[in-house]
């Protein structure tokens, strides 16, 4: 009954990173390879650690059970050579126990497998548990420069595609390695103790085996590899087109995508028929292996029967052993590749896991429960990463309250200068400051409750308007949002939605326009009641009919808080107090807009651009 089971090697698109295609393959020194595969352990390592009783319990759970499955055939020997003769010369206990001791190892096989497989899932959950946990937590808590860098697809396939992989080596690689290995080993050790020259056949039997199984190896890396790479760029291919599936309908791309898709689609078929059509040589090979050794075992040792040299029951026992000796070699060999593809993975986890937040918590942090709204900064210098400087020094002083507008090209360093403000990087040189603490200093919790920044993206959670709005103030009553709601002029279209404000965003009929998204994100600010208010092109996707509307809300969400507003619109900016206009990072004007306006500056000349425009 040989075992010839077509397993494609590892087939599921899932198992294919995305992002391989090129993103992760780089170029690695021997020594940063050595640093990598340190890396790995160390996280394989910290996994295993806290369980590792557990773990000794499991491993001894398979040798025990292996060495239950092996006895079987020993068993029978006993009982041909020893207990049969005995029962004729009338003695029923030999053949008795050999009954009981095949049905104790049938049993004890049976269960202390059941309770390696039992074990081993365990194990392996808890250690995955643990790692998926760690990834999320930590990718969410890395900052923004993180983000910016490493591209989503990325961030998907270390919590997608690396931890299933790590999932199949865990839950099943390691596991049937080490039993196999156990199996091959007492099954060897047993017929050596059985027949010494049987052994050597057995060594002999080992040539065409590792010969094939390297032949295997070396295959089936190279297929698996195309598989890998076929699947990540037919999955990219797809994530692209339905991400970008607007652009795609706008320009007519569906044609030209779909071929596209025809083609990675063949590659992956292809490939994959390679990788399963190793298998269909590889399995049968070894069942021949197997069938031979029986062929040879049975040759030998029937004229050694027949000489006296060997009995029955050692014979058969051995045909047992011999056939069944390569059976684990084909789960062993499976193992090659997910241990492959799961250590590509660990090495991509690990390093994720290794990266450091650049933005990082205070050591000893300063309290500052109730901020006045005073920002200052001082000598500030900033480049993103080691780009080019952004900011070339600058100094401002934003006294508490006021209202801030700033203009200024695209590109000029608008959005920078805000996101120095909340503190989702810090400066290269010099310092922020909110009511004279260094940013880097600050409580984490007070700075989040200090300055809230509502950029134009205006994102909403799944979930109901209610809930998206309560984001600003976690456990605020029905009340408290409708009138922050109100405040914003967002009370009206809330109240027409299907269910109010129990709409659930994400369903037909939840969906809210662009503009309605940011008036929802106003009231999420109002809500949340900072001490300093960002608005980066905040109120873009709002209409100029509603603009009265607009204008009565933002005053309200405005308040008495200090508030930054960057708007390419100049009728949002005539509500401020102060224009700063930024040029290349620098301020080249700062005045009261009414000041700017009977000037010569840019922002006299931006301001009648707008009017002439408006006409
Ligand atoms: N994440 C980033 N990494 C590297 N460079 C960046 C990043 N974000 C912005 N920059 C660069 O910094 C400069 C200022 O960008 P910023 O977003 O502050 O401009 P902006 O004034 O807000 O422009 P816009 O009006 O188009 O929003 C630009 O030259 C831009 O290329
Ligand atoms: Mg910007």
């Amino acid at each position: 009954m040989s075992r010839v089971r077509f397993r494609p090697a590892r087939a599921s698109a899932a198992a294919a990173p995305v992002g391989t295609a090129g993103e992760d393959a780089v170029e690695l020194t021997r020594g940063q390879n050595r640093a990598v595969r340190r890396r790995s352990l160390a996280l394989l390592g910290s996994l295993l650690r806290p369980r590792r009783a557990r773990f000794l319990f499991t491993i001894t759970l398979v040798v025990l059970s292996q060495a239950a499955r092996v006895a079987g055939p020993a068993v029978i020997a006993f009982g041909i050579d020893h207990a049969l003769p005995a029962l004729q010369s009338g003695a029923r206990l030999p053949l008795l126990g050999a009954g009981a001791a095949y049905l104790t190892a049938a049993v004890l096989a049976g269960v202390l497998t059941a309770g390696y497989v039992a074990a081993t899932a365990a194990l392996s959950q808890a250690m995955l548990l643990d790692l998926r946990l760690r990834v999320f937590r930590h990718t969410q808590r890395l900052s923004l420069e993180f983000h910016e860098k490493y591209t989503s697809g990325r961030i998907i396939s270390r919590q997608t595609s690396d931890l299933e992989a790590l999932r199949e080596l865990l839950d099943s690689g390691i596991s049937s390695l080490a039993s196999g290995a156990m199996y091959m080993l007492f099954t060897a050790v047993s017929i050596f103790l059985l027949d010494w020259q049987t052994g050597l056949l057995l060594l002999a039997a080992f040539v065409p085996m590792y010969l094939l199984t390297r032949w295997y190896q070396k295959r089936s890396a190279i297929a698996y590899r195309g598989q890998r790479v076929a699947s990540a760029a037919l999955i990219v291919h797809f994530i692209e087109t339905m991400t970008g599936i607007r652009a795609v309908k706008a320009f007519r791309r569906e044609h030209a995508n779909a071929e596209r898709n025809d083609e990675l689609t063949e590659d992956y078929r292809l490939a994959t028929m390679r990788s399963i059509n190793l298998n269909g040589v590889f399995q049968p090979g070894l069942v021949l292996i197997g069938n031979v050794m029986v062929a040879v075992v049975l040759l030998a040792g029937g004229f050694r029967v027949l000489d006296g040299g060997l009995e029955v029951g050692a014979l058969l026992a051995l045909l047992l052993y011999s056939k069944r000796f390569f059976q684990p070699v084909d789960q062993m060999a499976m193992f090659y590749n997910s241990f492959q593809s799961a250590s590509a993975a660990l090495e991509k986890v690990s390093g994720l896991l290794e990266e450091v937040p650049t933005v990082r918590p205070p050591k000893h942090p300063v309290q500052l429960p109730h901020a006045a709204g005073e920002v200052r900064f001082d000598g500030v210098e900033f480049r993103y990463g080691d780009g080019p400087v952004v900011l070339p020094r600058m100094d401002l002083h934003v006294p508490a309250g006021q209202t801030v507008a700033l203009v200024g090209a695209t590109g000029a360093g608008k959005s920078t200068l805000a996101k120095l403000i909340a503190r989702f990087y810090d400066p290269s040189e010099g310092a922020v400051q909110l009511d004279g603490v260094d940013l880097r200093s600050l409580a984490q919790q007070d700075l989040r409750r200090a300055v809230v920044m509502v950029t134009q993206e205006a994102f909403l959670f799944s979930g109901s308007v209610a809930d998206n709005i309560a984001l600003g103030r976690p456990g605020a009553s029905r009340e408290e949002i409708v009138r922050a709601a109100q405040a914003v002029g967002a009370h009206g279209f809330i109240e027409a939605l299907p269910e109010g404000y129990d709409t659930d965003v994400n369903k037909r009929g939840g969906r809210v326009s662009a503009g309605q998204r940011q008036l929802i994100s106003f009231a999420r600010a109002f809500l949340a009641d900072p001490a300093v208010l960002i608005l980066d092109e905040a109120t873009s996707s709002l209409d100029i009919p509603s603009e009265r509307q607009v204008q009565q809300g933002l005053q309200t969400l405005l308040g008495n808080r200090t508030a930054l507003i960057i708007a390419h619109r100049l009728s949002t900016v005539e509500i401020a107090d102060r224009v700063l206009v930024l040029d290349g990072g620098r301020v080249v004007e700062d005045g009261a807009p009414a000041d700017l306006i009977r000037g010569e500056g840019r922002y006299a000349a931006l301001q009648a651009a707008w009017q002439d425009s408006l006409v």
